[in-house]
């Protein structure tokens, strides 16, 4: 069948999306994400938020759902996230704020080892860490982001983060998921060094980290740059690591309104990104941070909003199931 995971099986790659918690009802989705997908990634319903829903509680059933899905389908599952400075739940900040680093551990391995111990045998790669840079002006000669994980256990709760998933769960592959390390501007550049240096470390104090997972919330006008794109991507395939696309769409903001010229240049920037990522063998799947345009969480953001009030058109289906140029795209680029 003619569909974009086939096409990325046929040269060794998986395509995927995020299932969002909304759509698990919905009969067209979930036909689609038969058809197209080869794994899938829960958007929300592994998150901590989901799931700790109140003290004492763990709340699977989002989950199962997410589970039981990609067994009726024979997909292959990735997990999101383990540790975000996000999505901690309301009744938990607090604790966290006023934890030690003894408390902060504790809480840190009961919740990776309710959720990776829940999940285990089935999803394929954890996202262990997301987010975890700083945006904007670094600074922190590290580059970490000020997050209550960072304040309770100091940098080292990402080495524990991958020790733990490790001894939780030891088939899935740990990976560190990261936004804003994609494109050709000297802040990223900045970043991707960031990435580099601290997986080196990581590597010499052996930590198990196996992929990295470059998001891909690609936006216009910022441009590629190829050659440093291609040195980073070699640099972490030399070291080793798997490389994934984890979150790709596109935010068209800076594009016109008019339907069919946005929808090609978004098509056009992905396909030119596609082309230098994919040319690296490390890596091993593409995701998109789900793939149809009524769901995207970009209309959803604040800051990524469209001045014009229309909606993004940030993936490769639009809202009546028509294959965008985005899909074709991304046929091509497989
Ligand atoms: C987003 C979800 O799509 C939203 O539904 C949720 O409200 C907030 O999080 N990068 C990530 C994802 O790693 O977890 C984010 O998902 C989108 C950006």
């Amino acid at each position: 069948a003619d569909s974009l995971h086939a096409a990325a099986a046929r040269t060794g790659l998986a395509y995927g999306t995020a299932v969002p918690v909304e759509r698990m009802e919905d009969r067209a989705y979930l036909a689609a994400v038969a058809r197209e997908c080869g794994i899938l990634v829960p958007n929300t319903q592994t998150k901590m938020l989901s799931i700790l829903t109140a003290p004492g509680v763990e709340d699977f059933s989002e989950t199962d759902k997410v589970l039981r899905l990609a067994r009726a389908n024979g997909q292959r599952l990735r997990g999101h996230t383990l540790v975000w400075h996000d999505g901690i739940p309301a009744w938990a900040q607090p604790l966290l704020a006023r934890a030690g680093a003894y408390q902060a551990e504790s809480f840190l391995r009961r919740w990776i080892g309710a959720v990776a111990g829940h999940c285990r045998g089935r999803i394929e790669a954890w996202d262990v860490v997301n987010e975890v840079l700083a945006q904007g002006e670094i600074r922190r000669a590290d580059g970490l982001r000020e997050t209550p994980w960072l304040a309770a256990l100091g940098p080292d709760y990402i080495d524990l983060a991958f020790r733990i998933l490790h001894e939780v769960d030891p088939k899935a592959a740990g990976t560190w998921n990261e936004d804003a390390v994609e494109q050709g501007v000297p802040w990223m550049e900045a970043r991707r060094t960031l990435v580099l240096r601290r997986i080196e470390g990581m590597r010499a104090r052996g930590v198990p980290i196996h992929r990295f997972g470059l998001q891909s919330h690609l936006a216009s006008p910022i441009p590629i740059d190829e050659r440093q794109l291609r040195r980073f991507l070699r640099e972490l395939g030399q070291m080793g690591l798997g490389i994934e696309i984890t979150e790709l769409d596109f935010d068209d903001r800076a594009f016109p309104a008019d339907i069919p010229t946005r929808d090609r240049m978004v098509a056009d920037y992905a396909r030119r990104y596609l082309d230098v990522v994919l040319d690296e063998p490390a890596v091993l799947n593409v995701l998109t941070w789900d793939f149809y345009d009524p769901a995207t969480w970009l209309n959803g953001h604040p800051d990524r909003r469209r001045p014009d009030g229309l909606p993004q058109r940030a993936l490769p289906f639009d809202g009546a199931w028509r294959r965008k140029p985005l899909w074709h795209a991304m046929r091509k680029a497989f």
